[in-house]
């Protein structure tokens, strides 16, 4: 376990039985479902749109790869990569060379979550060919070793009961050479930021949820998990105990958000 002991794991401000956290995290991401979407960008004021084109261009999706958005609710990730790998096919095939699509899975354990997320897309009806849907456990992805080319888990891990688990799952899926991306809240590095911050997120951010999703206990949830995250360099050496080479992170809005990358 990353924190508290090995038969817990934290729950907001609270440790509970690993076993419990996943239910608890279930009942979350059910609460929020319908509401993820519109609370994300009422919280953030539309700037995880940024982090979230910044980490996916920065994962570079190519035509032909497997891609796996782990903890991929809604389908935020997954789109913006199929934007980008359509593009990238189109730009091969106009200098003669074949290419195949992307093949972009989102995996949740959430049914709430990925129902929301496909009834986006229906309603939408844009063509997503790229992106498949599926209920799996970030901790034991229901694939064979080395079955990816490039892993991304978007404000995901904070929920995973365990959080080394998950990376060690990442790498082993990872074909030798894959690419990791963990797009994360984190730890703001001036404290002048630290302060307003925590302001928002304990006074402000809670009032929200009530106010928007009728839930304020789901995102007292959020900041508290959030200030129990293990911080930059933490969740660095993490990923370099799974086997990660060359990880790395971005600090985004002063260190609010982390982008976190290595090679399988
Ligand atoms: C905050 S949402 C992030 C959704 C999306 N990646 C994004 O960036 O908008 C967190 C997601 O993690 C999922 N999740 C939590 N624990 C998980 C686990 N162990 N395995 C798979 N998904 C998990 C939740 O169901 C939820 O959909």
């Amino acid at each position: 376990m990353s924190e508290a002991s090995a038969k817990t794991s934290p729950f907001g401000f609270r440790d509970v039985e690993a076993s419990e956290k996943v239910a608890l995290v279930h009942g979350v991401f059910r609460n929020v479902a319908s509401s993820y979407d519109v609370m994300n960008d009422v919280m953030s004021g539309g700037i995880h749109r940024v982090w979230k084109d910044a980490a996916c261009a920065r994962l570079n999706p190519q035509p032909g790869e497997v891609i796996l958005d782990v903890a991929g609710g809604t389908g935020d990730i997954a789109r913006r990569l199929a934007r980008l790998a359509r593009a990238a096919k189109a730009r091969r095939m106009a200098r003669g060379y074949d290419a195949r699509d992307a093949d972009i899975r989102i995996i949740d354990y959430n049914e709430a979550m990925i129902l929301a997320g496909r009834e986006k897309s229906i309603k939408s009806s844009r063509d997503e060919r790229e992106i498949s849907w599926s209920v799996g456990d970030a901790m034991q992805l229901a694939l064979p070793d080395d079955a990816a080319d490039a892993y991304i888990i978007s404000f995901g891990i904070r929920n995973v009961a365990d959080v080394q688990a998950a990376l060690d799952e990442a790498r082993r899926v990872l074909k030798p050479g894959g690419r990791f991306f963990c797009l994360e809240f984190s730890h703001p590095t001036a404290s002048a930021v630290a302060k307003i911050y925590e302001t928002y997120s304990f006074k402000v951010i809670p009032f929200m949820g009530e106010w928007v999703a009728r839930d304020r206990d789901s995102y007292q949830y959020l900041v508290e998990s959030i200030k129990r995250f293990p911080d930059q360099e933490t969740l660095k050496a993490m990923m370099q105990k799974a086997g990660f080479h060359r990880v790395s992170y971005t600090n985004f809005s002063g260190g609010i958000c982390a982008l976190h990358e290595g090679w399988a």
